[in-house]
């Protein structure tokens, strides 16, 4: 007998998501479709199907149902009220669909389970997103992080991830390095192209746990900096942010989450679960990809 295909429905398939999608449409254990406010050509090109939706429950339920969807995965980048709204949304949206009964909101981060609160942003949406899902019965969900994208420590033309070099300490492209605290807090990172394999073992995985982890390797900025100033035989240029200045910054950004370990994903638990769902991936380290990709 043929092995059952699942439709997998991707909803704000962004540039993360894109890569997430490619791996799926070319996986035969799943048929995907693609929810999104505007078609857009990258989709059109790809002979991927797609469906507009406003996205609003009743919009996506009718996506899901219409296609016999098993499972919802969100890649929403929105901020605050927005991206709580949407997901519940989308959450009631699975509960009243008659196929789709399992849900990856858009996480996509380090670790949620120690550090739940960090990003400081992040308490505003995600926070009170995942003590509704805590609540919710009638659906299985998982929150996927997978540490920093290491895309992020590559230069431009070795991923498709547009750079933030004004949120990510590496700046491969202007070849700086801005140091938060001293640089050998613990992080951890994985390829975009691993976090889109791992997604796709999950996805035949019988049942998921509340809170999934992958990470191609853990490590620190300055080894981050070590190794890029090896590979390339020149040395960043560095500055540094201090605890201090990062303690008494009254914005809402980053700095805290990566100073504190937040953005290393949990060892123990990361490590069972490569032998529980992803023992198929080979996560590839920054120093496999400098050699393998430039
Ligand atoms: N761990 C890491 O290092 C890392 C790095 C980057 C991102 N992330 C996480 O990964 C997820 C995806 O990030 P991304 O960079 O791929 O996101 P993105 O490309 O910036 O956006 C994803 C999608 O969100 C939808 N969207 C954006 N603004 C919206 C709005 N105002 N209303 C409704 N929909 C809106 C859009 O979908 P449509 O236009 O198709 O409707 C867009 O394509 C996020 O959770 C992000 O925090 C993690």
């Amino acid at each position: 007998m043929a092995p059952t295909v699942q439709t997998i429905a991707l909803v704000a398939v962004g540039n993360l998501g894109k890569y997430v999608c490619e791996a799926l449409v070319v996986d035969p254990r799943y048929d995907v479709v693609v929810i999104t406010r505007k078609k857009q050509d990258w989709f059109l090109q790809r002979n991927i199907h797609t469906e507009e939706s406003d996205y609003s429950e009743s919009s996506i339920r009718a996506i899901l149902d219409a296609r016999g969807a098993s499972t919802l995965v969100s890649f929403l980048q929105a901020a605050d009220k927005l991206y709580l709204d949407l997901h519940q949304a989308w959450l009631t949206a699975c509960l009243q669909s008659k196929s789709c009964k399992r849900f990856i909101p858009s996480e996509w981060a380090g670790n949620v389970d120690d550090y739940p609160q960090l990003p400081k942003f992040y308490a505003e949406s995600r926070l009170p997103f995942r003590r509704i899902l805590q609540e919710t019965v009638g659906i299985e969900w998982t929150l996927f992080n997978c540490g920093w994208l290491v895309d992020y420590f590559l230069p431009q033309h070795l991923t498709r991830m547009p750079a933030e070099p004004d949120t990510v300490p590496i700046d491969a492209n202007g070849w700086r390095a801005c140091i938060r605290g001293s640089g050998d807090e613990l992080q951890s990172w994985t390829w975009t192209k691993d976090v889109a394999a791992a997604v796709g073992e999950l996805l035949a995985a019988p049942s998921w746990e509340s809170t999934t982890y992958v990470t191609g390797q853990w490590g620190t900025f300055n080894d981050v900096v070590r190794l890029l100033e090896a590979h390339y035989g020149r040395e960043l240029e560095k500055t540094y942010k201090t605890v201090e200045e990062i303690m008494g910054a009254d914005d809402d950004n980053l700095d805290l989450w990566m100073i504190s370990g937040g953005a290393a994903c949990p060892r123990e638990k990361t490590l069972s679960q490569r032998d529980r769902y992803f023992s198929r991936i080979n996560f590839a380290t920054l120093g496999d990809l400098l050699k393998r990709l430039d």
